[in-house]
């Protein structure tokens, strides 16, 4: 069966809109950084702000030249630090090459960092504890487990890729003692060996590794469960825009050995910018809860 993620994210949307709605005083307000002009980028970025735009949350967007320097980026983060009616700072990945990742991650104060990508929130992820942020793609797969009814207690869970932003924080999430999760996982990455024997043994498989149509029909065991989380564009002269997105997954063939299934486009994507529309409310929220 495909798991029609557009529609999660939506009833998701739809319920947070509801929530923001009815909030006394001012709303929840998400600041996205942008350096330079890599095209995904812009893309994502619209969208997060047309998201929030949707559900009543207010958004600031800096967009900053490709010749920004790290000091600049950090300037801004301390701006919107110090900013009372800032909720949430995202820094839109990949930055330029001259920029460290991991200190503007540091920069961003844990408690706005609703991206889940500062050290404190991954070690408060790795701990199960509950006051943080956690990442919002691996965040949107599990919530995609839970509102399925897709049970993860006890399954053999291979995830392909170890990125910061999804491979990492999702094996960490599944192996947590809380009843969402309590997987048995395994992780792949690009020095693994017996690749396909592995994901043949998964009840559930996760493709995260941005390799086009990498997972084949003859990796996947019959009536697993298959999230496909790769955005890639391929070139292909038979349509309009002269290339297409397609998944990490083989999908045509893949299809009718599942489960479940999360198509690309409308699978983990919509996911991704609902459960960070959440992360902004979760911090709004929490930051009530502390002035009072
Ligand atoms: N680039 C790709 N995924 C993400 C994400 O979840 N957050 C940010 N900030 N950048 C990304």
């Amino acid at each position: 069966m495909l798991i029609d993620g557009k529609a999660t994210a939506q009833e998701i949307l739809n319920e947070i809109k509801a929530k923001v709605a009815v909030l006394p005083g001012r709303k929840p307000c998400l600041a996205v950084i942008l350096a330079g002009e890599n095209p995904s980028s812009h893309i994502y970025i619209n969208r997060k702000i047309q998201a929030c735009a949707e559900v009543g949350i207010l958004s600031r967007r800096i967009h900053l030249p490709s010749t920004a320097t790290e000091e600049e980026i950090l300037q801004q983060i301390a701006k919107l630090n110090a900013d009372p009616t800032i909720d949430g700072i995202l820094v839109q990945l990949p930055l330029p090459g001259n920029i460290n990742p991991n200190k503007i991650s540091l920069a961003i104060r844990p408690e706005k960092d609703v991206d889940g990508f500062h050290p404190i929130n991954v070690g408060k992820m790795l701990l199960g504890q509950t006051d943080g942020f956690l990442p919002c793609t691996p965040l949107g797969i599990m919530t995609l487990f839970e509102r399925k009814g897709i049970e993860m207690t006890g399954k053999q869970v291979v995830v392909l890729g170890r990125s910061n932003i999804v491979g990492k924080p999702l094996a960490a999430m599944l192996m947590q003692s809380t009843p969402r999760s309590n997987a048995t996982v395994t992780v792949i990455h690009s020095l693994s060996r017996n690749v396909k024997e592995i994901c043949r043994q998964a009840d559930v498989l996760i493709a995260a590794l941005g390799k086009p149509r990498f997972v084949t029909a003859d990796m996947v065991k019959e009536q697993a469960v298959v999230i496909d989380v790769g955005i890639n564009r391929i070139d292909n002269p038979s349509k309009p825009k002269g290339y297409e997105i397609v998944g990490d997954v083989d999908f045509e063939n893949v299809q009718s050995k599942c489960s479940w299934i999360t198509p690309v486009p409308n699978g983990v994507g919509p996911m991704t910018i609902a459960c960070l529309m959440g992360n902004t409310l979760k911090s709004y929220l929490l930051s009530l809860d502390k002035a009072a």
